[in-house]
């Protein structure tokens, strides 16, 4: 079985995270995939709209740990790169069902989707400084911007994580629901939207997304360069180590 399903039913494309016992974490392979299966999903008429989903228990665990340490991505070019400019830029509805643990680009992922549904066992964080790291994914603009500047310094520099009420709250998902129910209200409302002249949703999406596409864009170009270099530096390179070694980081010299 593949780590990432790829599965176009009724004009909607599923791509589900299928690594269960690795917490959904997602490895540059499967960056690889996600960014084919998008850029493919947006030329092809077939497609009308996106789900992203993982399983009842776990949305995704961010980026695959081991993977990033052994090879931290090299070039713009890189799987992850092309994957966020890829859902940053996708002209069609992009929905997501989200249950259990959904870190880093878990989280940061759904600022880009039009429409979330979560578990209510869900769990959202974005534990970047904690790592050493910073933001990716446009998360420094998008997630003051919903947030506002306070509760987006607590998920952001405490990375504190935040349940499925309080992303009802600030307006991240749209419905709670039963974990088990999750992932099919979001084929639902997929079907809704599949079922619509898809170059009214496009031109709507546009519109409503034009004003700041450009920013975005360049946000997520100035996050990778710096993500990138403190990939390499010795912050997350401690954090990771720990994080594999099962042991508390200890970042008292850095
Ligand atoms: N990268 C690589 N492996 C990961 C992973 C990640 N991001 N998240 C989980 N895993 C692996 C664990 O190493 C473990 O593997 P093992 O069984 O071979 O030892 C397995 O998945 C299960 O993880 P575990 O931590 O035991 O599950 P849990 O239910 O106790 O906790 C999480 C789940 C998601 C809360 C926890 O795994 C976690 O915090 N992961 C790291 C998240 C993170 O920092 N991501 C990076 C964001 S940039």
């Amino acid at each position: 079985m593949s780590d990432i399903l790829v599965h176009t039913e009724a004009g909607v494309c599923t791509l589900t995270f299928n690594r269960p016992d690795k917490k959904n974490s997602i490895t540059a392979a499967m960056y690889g995939t996600l960014a084919d299966a998008i850029e493919a999903a947006a030329s092809d008429p077939a497609v009308r709209c996106v789900v992203f989903q993982g399983n009842e228990a776990t949305f995704s665990a961010g980026n695959d740990i081991g993977d990033f340490l052994n090879n931290p991505p090299a070039s713009e070019d890189s799987p992850v790169f092309r994957f966020l400019r890829a859902v940053a830029q996708f002209p069609k509805p992009l929905l997501a069902a989200v249950c259990g643990p959904a870190v880093g680009i878990g989280t940061t992922l759904l600022f880009h989707c039009d429409l979330v549904y979560a578990g209510d066992n869900a769990a959202f964080s974005m534990p970047f400084v904690n790592l050493g790291l910073c933001p990716e994914a446009a998360s420094s603009l998008l997630v003051p911007q919903m947030l506002g500047y306070h509760r987006a310094a607590e998920a952001l520099l405490l990375g504190e994580p935040f349940m499925a009420e309080a992303a009802l709250e600030v307006g991240l998902v749209n419905r709670v629901l039963p974990p088990m129910e999750a992932a099919g209200y979001a084929q639902a409302v997929a079907r809704k939207l599949a079922a619509k002249p898809l170059s009214a949703l496009m031109e709507t999406k546009r519109l409503m997304k034009k004003g700041q596409i450009q920013q975005v864009m360049s946000t997520i170009a100035e996050e990778g360069a710096s993500f990138g270099r403190m990939l390499r530096e010795p912050a997350a390179r401690e954090a990771f180590g720990a994080f594999m070694a099962r042991r508390k980081p200890d970042f008292s010299q850095l």
